[in-house]
């Protein structure tokens, strides 16, 4: 039986994404990298999504396991990573009580929808993947393969950043 390749295991590719290089990743840099140069995205870094991983961290793990994966099934790889940059796209921290943005759950791809357009024009798939990334929470799931792919993806990222108080060496980033 062939041995997979540890280097394209989830976990390894979610490791990986902790230590991106502008030559070996090349690709996915010029693909996310307009993006990624938004005042707007880099204000993610601002806020906390799960654990002490950053919004702007959560984003970047999202949009590369996502890119990797659509890459490996035959996929829209381009708009997986752009949809997986911009799909928690908000402009506040979600752990502030504040009423602007009560039901942060329910209402936030909508929010990270209108802050991607304003900023970049979307194609189908990439809005699909946005707006629906919070199935099974919000009941209308993706249209597309490249919107189911972001889903699970970001349930995998939030759930490792979620765990990570469990880690037996908290100092090491991605456990
Ligand atoms: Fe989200
Ligand atoms: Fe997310």
């Amino acid at each position: 039986m062939p041995r997979r390749n540890p280097r394209n295991t989830l976990r390894s590719l979610y490791r990986h994404s902790f230590a991106l290089d502008p030559a070996a990743d090349a690709e996915f840099y010029r693909i996310v990298l307009p993006l990624l140069r938004e005042p707007g995205i880099q204000n993610l870094d601002a806020y906390i999504q799960h654990s002490d991983i950053t919004l702007l961290h959560h984003v970047i793990s999202v949009s590369y396991l996502t890119y990797r994966a659509c890459k490996r099934l035959g996929l829209n790889y381009e708009a997986g990573a752009r949809a997986g940059i911009l799909h928690d796209f908000v402009t506040y921290d979600w752990h502030d009580p504040d009423p602007s943005h009560r039901l942060h759950g329910f209402r936030h791809p909508y929010f990270a929808l209108a802050n991607a357009k304003a900023i970049t024009a979307l194609s189908a798939v990439e809005e699909n993947a946005i707006v629906r990334h919070m199935w099974p929470l919000t009941p209308i799931p993706p249209r597309y393969k490249e919107a189911w792919v972001l889903t699970l993806v970001d349930k995998y990222c939030a759930t490792k950043e979620t765990l990570r108080k469990y880690q037996k060496h908290p100092e090491d980033l991605v456990s």
